[in-house]
């Protein structure tokens, strides 16, 4: 049975069941702070478990694109452990539980999937016999079928919290061959005999930020069954990569590595390339783009994994990117967004391959010169934080690392690494819970969960509304007086709630007592607008009738740059390419932000273009219009939709500015293009790997900067005593008399200091037969100390010199010794070592000729003094070891 079967019998078994089928959620969780990504069917459900949101339907079922990496270091080497897969899953909110949920399952498994019952076992939670007795009684299981096990395996939860319970496994019995051996081996053991098919999970449980268990509502099902390992089974192999999910991209990996059949370790690298490079194209597809946090990093580690594993079988170049177009075709029907943006998709998987390459480069060469110096001090064991330092400053992964090192018969400090590496991560958790106690939670607004508010602003700015709460920090209140800090919610309300990257409404709520200021909205996780301020005068109550007015020219502002932003969009894709999209921005009064994907700068010219083209529409005032429409009717009509936002299916608003932008949107706009007035892009810059951002004024800020810019332009005229037009002209002259200038200041230095080397000549000390001059000269760079050395070896073919000079607090030393002296066992780079320790620093070079740093121009004179002494103690050492040596 192909696996395409293995998906559709599933969905239809359960729509026979009385189940709504939905398509794949994003791998990116919506509105989620708490996960990283989508590694669960029941993942983007989560709020439909608690009764907290309704669902659609109370039984639901789905085929869920998951990325799970806990277990990433056993990919490759077992056949069952994946970072990607798809998840078929039944769902029931308040619906049906256990005995259905066990029933169904059976039935599908047995009756129309056909395994062997002989082959079948299953697991219960120790504590659960009620499902023991379903399992027992009402399917007939024979006993010794049945295994109980603890919490470890048998009690199913997300590690972040959240709807959980007991849970009941199904496993398939692949064979005593591929299994341990041991007499006792059963579900549960840790061998590859029994494969875990289908997870019911009786989701009775929340498990609460406080570690603490309360029992939900209502009682639910969620269940798990992992589509690679039912493929596994249906196709009688028992490892995933015999299945037709990965048979084709196995064979297009081998077939670029030159064909041969790899085992060994040669066979793990293959099946990690793989692997991974399913999960890659999924989460680029899905918008996740490589970066240093987060999801990026997830993506970023895949990617680098796969591409050391793929070197390592010699494949090279951008292969990972290479493998996407035959994986759009072969999942593409089901995941559409593969074939949609594969070229996108490729691109980005490329840029970060090359990058790669470059670190790969790089690392080698710095990993070379640490193996160097082990080497010289006899060592076999490079230092963790240097090891770390390779992998945190160049992503130089620690198993490289150590690959490499093993090959010159030397290891690591892991356990230095391991202690740097762990550090990071504490810095970073903190840093992460820092920022997400900024927001407030669900329960802070709990009081508001159930009341309704009808957002009318996208015609009015003003409205008759009723107060239906009040909170004064957190806690629900009758009344609120002058001073007070208010949270409040109406029934209906023009104010526009911050989402989608445009800012949240400011404006007045007043009533007959009393007036309030608000300075903006935003919603709460459950999806009530807030209206947050401060009672300026007399009191409100809950109950009161109010206006509520919005601040008409913020509001008129933040059209002006939403519907630019829009012009933008669109603008980009043409000049650019298709490629754009949008990744996130910020819609404030006449100013907005726009993140969009494009792998490099732009060029001026293109700048140029796309401010021109945004400016042309302004000026051809086209109708700005929203329409209310299915998701399917919008695709349809070309809009442009953003990857990672999720859309209701049945009802999107379409914005349209004429003919020329269409766009998913919910924000406000102008009723015309010609009211943005003006456009002028501020700048545009790199935010992360194929990431790029534009600054842009609209409106009068736009004409503000412009008009700046022209006075600027004025002034510089005026001091130049130039016409505006002619600044150009002037800048070049002055930047030529410039260079003149400075070519002269040059040659009079040079001057002066051939002066001072004469001077400095009569200065010469004979130590044990060698000339020696050190003084302290003016200087203002190495490359003018550098230039008296010279002229003192032009003047004395034999001599040791070390000039200094302070600039700017800083000390400079420059040391040479003529060859003659080299030979005779004096260097330059340990005279100027030496000294420089005096003056708090160091430096270094070769011993005819060295130079050094210090932060101590108070030692200056004795570090200067130390170095007759060097002279000395380098000829006695010399002379030691047998006199002048011969090279
Ligand atoms: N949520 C359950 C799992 O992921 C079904 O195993």
């Amino acid at each position: 049975m192909k696996s395409s079967e293995i998906r559709s019998i599933f969905l239809d078994f359960f729509t026979g069941k009385g189940h709504l089928v939905m398509p794949s959620f994003s791998l990116i969780p919506q509105n989620d702070p708490t996960l990283l990504l989508i590694g669960a069917g029941m993942a983007p459900l989560k709020p439909y478990f608690s009764g907290e949101r309704k669902p659609p339907h109370t039984r639901i079922a789905t085929c869920q694109k998951c990325v799970r990496t806990p277990d990433i270091d056993r990919v490759g080497h077992t056949g069952r452990h994946a970072t990607f897969f798809e998840m078929l899953g039944n769902f029931s909110f308040g619906d049906y539980f256990k005995e259905e949920a066990i029933e169904w399952a059976w039935e599908f498994v047995r009756e129309i999937l056909r395994l062997p019952a002989e082959r079948l076992w299953v697991s219960v939670f120790e504590e659960d016999d009620e499902s023991y007795n379903i399992w027992r009684e009402r399917i007939g299981l024979p006993a010794e079928r049945i295994v109980r096990l603890g919490r470890e395996d048998n009690f199913w939860e997300i590690g972040t919290g959240g709807p959980c319970g007991p849970c009941s496994e199904i496993y398939y019995d692949l064979g005593a061959e591929e299994g341990c051996g041991r007499a006792n081996c059963i579900p549960g053991c840790d061998c590859d005999r029994y494969l875990e098919i289908w997870n019911l999970v009786f989701t009775q449980f929340n498990r609460e930020p406080s570690g603490e268990l309360t029992l939900l509502k209502q009682k639910n099902i969620d269940t798990g069954a992992g589509l690679e390992r039912l493929a596994t089974v249906m196709q009688g192999v028992t490892s995933f990569y015999e299945t037709d999910l990965f048979k084709p991209l196995m064979a297009y990996f081998v077939d670029l590595a030159g064909g041969a059949e790899l085992d060994g370790s040669g066979k793990v690298s293959l099946r990690i390339v793989t692997e991974h490079s399913r999960g890659i194209a999924f989460l680029v597809g899905d918008g996740v783009l490589p970066s240093n946090e987060g999801r990026g990093y997830v993506l970023r580690r895949l990617i680098r994994r796969a591409a050391r594993h793929g070197r390592l079988i010699g494949l090279e170049g951008s292969f990972l990117a290479g493998v996407v177009p035959l994986l759009a075709e072969l999942m593409g029907s089901v995941y559409p967004e593969l074939r949609e943006r594969r070229d996108f998709i490729m691109q980005v998987i490329a840029t970060e391959e090359e990058r790669f390459q470059e670190t790969l480069a790089m690392g080698i060469d710095i990993l070379d010169d640490y193996i160097q110096e082990l080497k010289q001090k006899g060592e076999k064991c490079l230092p963790g934080e240097l090891a770390f330092k390779l992998y945190d400053t160049y992503g130089f992964p620690l198993d490289l690392t150590a690959e490499i090192l093993k090959e010159h018969g030397m290891t690591v400090d892991r356990h230095t690494f391991n202690r740097h590496l762990s550090e990071q991560q504490r810095r970073a958790r903190e840093a992460r819970a820092a920022s997400e106690s900024g927001g407030k939670t669900d329960s802070a607004y709990a009081a508001a969960r159930d009341l309704e508010t009808v957002f009318t602003g996208y015609d009015r700015l003003e409205e008759e509304a009723e107060i239906s709460l009040i909170l004064v920090n957190g806690d629900a209140r009758e009344r609120a007086s002058a001073g007070e800090s208010v949270e409040i919610f109406l029934n209906r309300t023009p104010f526009y709630a911050e989402a989608g990257g445009q800012i949240g409404d400011s404006g007045v709520i007043e009533a007959k007592g009393g007036r309030a200021v608000i300075a903006r909205a935003f919603f709460t996780p459950s999806g009530q607008i807030v209206h947050e301020g401060k009672v300026q005068s007399g009191h409100l109550s809950t109950g009161d009738r109010v206006a509520a007015r919005v601040e008409s020219v913020r509001r008129r502002g933040v059209c002006r740059s939403h519907t630019a932003t829009h012009l933008l969009h669109r603008a980009l894709k043409d000049i650019l390419g298709e490629h754009v999209n949008q990744a996130g921005s910020l819609v404030a009064p006449d100013r907005l932000r726009f993140d969009f994907t494009h792998f490099k700068a732009l060029s001026p010219e293109e700048k140029r273009q796309v401010e021109k083209t945004v400016n042309k529409v302004i000026l051809e005032n086209l109708p700005v219009t929203a329409e209310q429409m299915t998701l399917s009717e919008a695709r349809r009509r070309g809009a442009v939709a953003l990857f990672t936002e999720k859309y209701d299916q049945d009802a999107v608003r379409v914005i349209s500015a004429g003919d020329y932008s269409k766009e998913l949107c919910g924000g406000t706009h102008v009723k015309a293009t010609g009211e943005i007035g003006l456009f002028r892009l501020i700048s545009e810059e790199g935010i992360g790997s194929g990431l790029r951002r534009i600054e842009a004024l609209t409106g009068m800020e736009a004409y503000r900067q412009a008009a700046a810019d022209a006075s600027l332009l004025q002034e510089l005229a005026l001091k130049w005593k130039v016409a505006p037009e002619q600044l150009l002209l002037k800048a070049e002259e002055l930047l030529e008399a410039n260079r003149e200038l400075e070519r002269l200041n040059r040659q009079l230095k040079e001057r002066l200091h051939g002066y001072t080397v004469k001077s400095l000549l009569s200065g010469v000390e004979v130590v044990e037969g060698v000339n020696v001059l050190c003084s302290a000269v003016n200087a203002e760079s190495f490359e003018e100390l550098r230039g008296m050395t010279d002229l003192i070896k032009n003047s004395l073919p034999s001599v040791v010199a070390v000039l200094g000079a302070v600039h700017e607090g800083k000390v400079m030393l420059v040391g040479t010794v003529t060859d003659d002296l080299v030979k005779r066992g004096l260097q330059a780079n340990k005279i100027i070592a030496a000294a420089a320790r005096r003056v708090g620093g160091g430096g270094g070079g070769r011993p005819g000729m060295a130079q050094a740093g210090g932060k101590d121009p108070a030692a200056l004179p004795q570090a200067l003094r130390l170095v007759k002494d060097l002279v000395r103690e380098q000829l006695a050492a010399g002379s030691e070891a047998g006199g002048p040596q011969e090279k």
